[in-house]
């Protein structure tokens, strides 16, 4: 709901086209009819609330988004809107929301048939008690059960779990990129020692963030001496190691391909159900 006073007076629209689109500094677009009262307000002062609706709101909005302030003064309606003193601006704030938001217009600029509005927040309150409401195709919801993103869990020993937790060094999820060299049931692997012990892998490198993978991995391959072809499209392949109660999410970037030639010592082929980790990514 989009709060603003000017020539107007008083007002709150119900605007669905509302989104943050920066974070620093602290931006909000509202996409508005030329023809709402609330787009002749904000023109005019260069202010606005953006108020977001708790579930428990849904009467706000079909009177903020039903009439307009040149037919009733919606923010008068007594069995509806109990108001808050705003900080920095002049219009008012409603009660009871998510997020109570105060904006000065940044930008302006008219898209199709409506307007993109511009604000730079400049006092946010957030009430973590509520819950926003939700409107899809004309009907209202409350957010539902989260939906947890599908990885495939592997329950791997004691050092794999170490090496790789290491290198996510914290990360949420730790970033590889692979070659997937299968030669009849066998998988092309790299043979890595730690001080805790020796496991193996396929052959995999971790690219630096923003960095070319496909590249990260022919660099990878060279430095280990491996005569590999790469196909050119990559297949994801999505992880959760576990041990014990631990866990670490891996998500491999995979490049399929073939030996040029034959490969060097301490890397070989190896049956894929040596390993459940090998077996979760030759999959
Ligand atoms: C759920 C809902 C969402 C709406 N979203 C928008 C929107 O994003 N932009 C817009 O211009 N109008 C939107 N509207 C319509 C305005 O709220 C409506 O035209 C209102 O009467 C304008 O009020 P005003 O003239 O007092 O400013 C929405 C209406 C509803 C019910």
């Amino acid at each position: 709901m989009i709060t603003s006073t000017g020539p107007c007076r008083d007002n709150v629209m119900a605007a669905e086209w509302t989104m943050q689109v920066s974070y620093d500094p602290l931006l909000i677009a509202v996409f508005v009819h030329p023809s709402a009262a609330t787009f002749k307000n904000i023109k005019k002062t260069k202010e606005f609330g953006v108020n977001v609706a708790a579930a428990e709101q849904t009467s706000l909005i079909n009177i903020s988004g039903g009439y307009s302030r040149t037919e009733i003064d919606k923010l008068k309606v007594r069995n509806a809107f109990n108001l808050l003193k705003s900080r920095y601006i002049k219009a008012p704030l409603i009660a009871g929301c998510i997020i109570n938001a105060e904006c000065k217009l940044v930008a302006m600029k008219k898209l199709g048939d409506h307007t993109m509005v511009i604000g730079k927040v400049v006092a946010i309150r957030y009430d973590k008690t509520k819950t926003p409401l939700i409107y899809h195709t004309g009907k209202y919801h409350r957010i539902g059960s989260v939906i947890e993103p599908f990885r495939q869990v592997v329950r791997v020993n004691k050092i794999t779990f170490k090496w790789f937790l290491d290198q996510a060094d914290g990360r949420f999820v730790l970033k590889c990129v692979g070659a997937l060299i299968k030669s009849g049931k066998r998988i092309l692997v790299s043979q890595h020692t730690t001080k805790n012990g020796s496991y193996t892998t396929i052959p995999y490198a971790v690219p630096k963030r923003g960095s070319d993978h496909a590249k990260a991995l022919l660099v990878h391959l060279k430095q280990s001496e491996l005569k590999v072809e790469l196909k050119h499209t990559p297949i994801i392949e999505r992880l959760i190691i576990k041990n014990k109660n631990r866990v670490q999410r891996i998500n491999f970037i995979l490049f399929e391909g073939k030996l040029r030639s034959k490969s060097t010592e301490q890397d070989r082929l190896e049956s894929v159900r040596a390993d459940a980790l090998l077996q979760a990514i030759a999959s």
